[in-house]
């Protein structure tokens, strides 16, 4: 059962809390003074401490430096004297609310019911890190190398939080993992986690799935639709691949993490919603910023927290448990017991994985396919070309919805380079004439050299 000690000098303060506090499942201590607290402190460690500003012999908030385990108490001040610098300067001391008195009823019982369950959350995010030096684990996140520590750390200090978090990591390196581990760890797990992978939507699609729409609000919107924002209320939305959204949707995106409100696309009404937006990225984001492909404002309201998740090949022998670990798992779900030779496993070690985690895990499953009962070498060491790449320059990506214009324009600047420049080559594989070709670039002039033109991406990694 959840503990908490009332301390105040004004008796009736004291038994008012006390019985809100007993209503709400909490068995309770009470002290008149910081002597009488520190007394009740040292016989019970409370979960939740309530605590008048001014006492007869100090700063109630002074107790905040003598709690044993400031991480497992939720910290709560009572004041009668509302100014904003004293509530201030008791958040910054560690309190994680204040109640300003004459509090009612109301007031009390949620700041009581939230700090319960953040105060839950603290124990169960500390017993998942002992867990951790045991298993080497993390929820269902895998390593113990110490950069999966570093990275543990950070997921427990700001899960249970509702500060928004910027996931940035190579493809593959589980940034989806660590945003689901982040809803799971927070008191909004009840409610819906709600993944949108802004750049698999076609751009002008994203608006009405983020916020909604109302009907006839476009051709096709028959009926009333209710976006994402709406449907995640209480709960998490994962947007991956932040700076695939368009520009002018990141400022309307920027209004909502400030305001909390939105309206549905050919709507007027207003719209709160209670959302804690984690968002990822596989660029590197200040480049992105400099690219023109994530606002500036946009990702300062972003980057409050950011979580760098690292590579697989930096992650030392994190490599042979997480592939243990995936064959461990398809004997189990094959009813097989089979194993890696020990050259097998030491070959791991020589591949970059530039895939990350989602390249082991698929290579796993393929050397499980492939071999009878020992996994050799020769199955399990992954061709060198077989990482999801295309540097050759012959593949591009191309979204869908991407305007033919511009579809035509990539592919012919792609083509372009494919070629070396020569143009007569370009024009003879993309099936025009020299002179279609002379035409089509004189109109790109000006984008030509727009890097996005030249660029040839990776391929879709394979999941
Ligand atoms: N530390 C880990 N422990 C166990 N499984 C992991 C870990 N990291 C990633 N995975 C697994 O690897 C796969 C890829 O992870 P995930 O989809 O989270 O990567 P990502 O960073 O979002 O990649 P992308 O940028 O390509 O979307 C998933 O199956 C995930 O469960
Ligand atoms: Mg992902």
């Amino acid at each position: 059962m959840a503990h908490a000690l009332i301390v105040d000098d004004d008796a009736d303060v004291v038994d008012w809390l006390q019985e809100v506090a007993r209503m709400e499942g909490f068995t309770v201590s009470r002290a008149h003074s910081i002597r009488d607290a520190r007394i009740e402190l040292g016989r019970q460690h409370p979960d939740v401490l309530l605590t008048d500003l001014r006492l007869p012999d100090g700063e109630g908030i002074e107790l905040v430096r003598e709690l044993e385990k400031p991480d497992a108490t939720e910290v709560i001040v009572v004041t009668g004297h509302a100014t904003v610098d004293s509530a201030v300067a008791a958040l910054r001391a560690g309190a994680s609310d204040y109640l300003i008195k004459p509090a009612d009823l109301e007031r009390v019982q949620a700041v009581l019911r939230h700090a319960k369950k953040t105060s839950a959350l603290q124990h169960e995010i500390g017993e998942l890190r002992d867990a951790l030096r045991k298993l080497g684990r993390f929820g269902r996140i895998l390593g113990s190398s110490p950069k999966m520590q570093v990275l543990y750390d950070q997921l427990s200090r700001v899960a249970p939080t509702s500060a928004t978090v910027l996931l940035i990591g190579e493809s593959g390196t589980g940034k989806e993992l660590a945003a689901q581990t982040l809803h799971e760890l927070s008191r909004r797990r009840e409610a819906a986690f709600l993944p949108l992978n802004c750049g698999a939507v076609a751009p002008q699609l994203i608006e009405s799935e983020l916020f909604g729409h109302e009907r006839g609000s476009f051709t096709g919107a028959d009926r009333q639709h209710k976006g994402f924002f709406e449907r995640a209320n209480g709960g998490t939305i994962f947007l991956d691949e932040i700076t695939e959204m368009p520009m002018e949707l990141q400022v309307k995106l920027l209004r909502v993490l400030e305001t909390g409100a939105f309206t549905r696309v050919g709507g007027t009404q207003q719209i709160s919603s209670d959302v804690r937006v984690l968002a990822a990225t596989n660029r590197d984001p200040e480049k992105a910023v400099a690219d023109g492909k994530l606002r500036e404002d946009l990702y300062h309201r972003l980057n409050v927290f950011p979580i760098r998740l690292p590579l697989l090949r930096d992650r030392g022998t994190d490599i042979e448990q997480l592939a243990q670990y995936f064959l461990d798992d398809m004997n189990k779900v094959e009813g097989t017991g089979k194993s890696f030779s020990r050259d097998a496993l030491a070959r791991l070690y020589q591949h970059q994985w530039p895939g990350n985690v989602r390249e082991l895990r698929n290579y796993v499953q393929r050397a499980y396919i492939m071999a009878d009962d020992t996994i050799e070498c020769e199955v399990a060491v992954p061709e060198p070309t077989a990482a999801p790449k295309s540097d050759d320059g012959t593949i591009i990506t191309i979204r869908v919805g991407t305007p033919l214009e511009e579809v035509e324009r990539r592919v012919t600047m792609a083509t372009l380079v494919y070629c070396g420049h020569v143009k007569r080559k370009a024009a003879e594989i993309l099936g025009v004439s020299l002179k279609t070709l002379y035409n089509r670039l004189e109109g790109y002039t000006g984008k030509e050299g727009d890097p996005e033109g030249l660029q040839c991406q990776p391929q879709e990694s394979q999941s």
